[in-house]
């Protein structure tokens, strides 16, 4: 009966962690000519020379879900390259949601930047600094997607919620599935300090590790969505929880002190671009 019981237990855990990805079943790498591998079903490095950058994408297109990706940067002098971790869907009118990641020379700050899409328009950029090293460890940053939120997160600490502020005149991704995408390309042309500073291609090849991808979401196929509560019963709570997250007190706190101390650019208050407020910017 003990016997039983540990090795229940012990498959419970199994499913447990199954349940989180694995890069053989759920990425294929798609470009960059042997530059992206998958090392093992919870590690994938990409890679980038002067002659080409590399990529993985999701197999599946999901719609709605909390997609979470552990990344650790190029380290020392990475200047000109911008690692990336988004979900698009295809077409014109497209909605994308993004986490890049800017180079810089050894010892200066990476940039986070991040925008969200909606129907093809763009022109959301906030950027910040990271109040880490992100290239000395594996972070996870996290992107929580349902009907009201999007929300961008590192370790856990929410750095940004754009709202489903449709009744507005906003438009908000959720009628068009998306994939996952990771890519390293080289960017020397804008990524740091607006393109003065080169990739120095003497320190090629730069590689970036992707490790234990999540998605916890649901999977649309064939013109319906299946979500993960829908196969097994464990993992409903865990639905549940992103399907209605939102920001508590503790959490908007968090976001705010992030914002304080470590946003460097908010498209919301660039009057120059913008002399007038972006709607989802304005107070009400
Ligand atoms: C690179 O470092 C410079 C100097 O500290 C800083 O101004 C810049 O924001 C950093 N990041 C990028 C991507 O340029």
């Amino acid at each position: 009966m003990a016997m039983l019981i540990a090795s229940l237990l012990a498959l419970s855990s199994f499913l447990a962690t199954a349940h989180g990805g694995n890069f053989y079943k759920d990425c294929t790498v798609t470009w960059g000519d042997g530059r992206g591998k998958i090392i093992n079903s919870r590690l994938v490095t990409l890679s980038l020379d002067r002659y080409s950058g590399s990529g993985f994408e999701s197999k599946n297109e999901y719609l709605f879900g909390k997609l979470e990706m552990q990344i650790k940067l190029i380290p020392g002098n990475s200047a000109g390259t911008v690692t990336t971790f988004y979900l698009s869907s295809q077409g014109p009118t497209h909605d994308e949601i993004d986490f890049e990641f800017l180079g810089n020379v050894s010892g200066q700050p990476y940039i986070l930047h991040t925008n969200v899409f909606t129907q093809g328009k763009g022109n959301r950029e906030q950027q910040f600094y990271l109040w880490f090293d992100p290239t000395r460890n594996f972070h996870t940053y996290s992107i929580t997607w349902n009907p009201q939120h999007i929300i961008f997160a590192v370790d856990g600490i929410p750095i940004r919620d754009f709202k489903n502020l449709e009744w507005r005149g906003v438009a908000f991704p959720k009628n068009q599935p998306m994939k996952v995408y990771s890519t390293l390309w080289n960017a020397d042309d804008w990524a740091t300090m607006g393109g003065a500073v080169k990739a120095d291609w003497t320190k090629a090849p730069f590689t970036a590790a992707f490790r234990n991808f999540n998605a916890d979401a649901c999977i649309w196929s064939a013109g319906t969505s299946r979500c993960s509560s829908g196969k097994s019963r464990a993992s409903s709570p865990a639905k549940k929880a992103w399907w209605n997250e939102e920001l508590d007190a503790k959490k908007y706190r968090r976001m705010r002190w992030v914002q304080r101390k470590y946003m460097i650019y908010n498209y919301c208050s660039d009057r120059m671009r913008f002399p007038r407020r972006p709607r989802e910017c304005r107070r009400h």
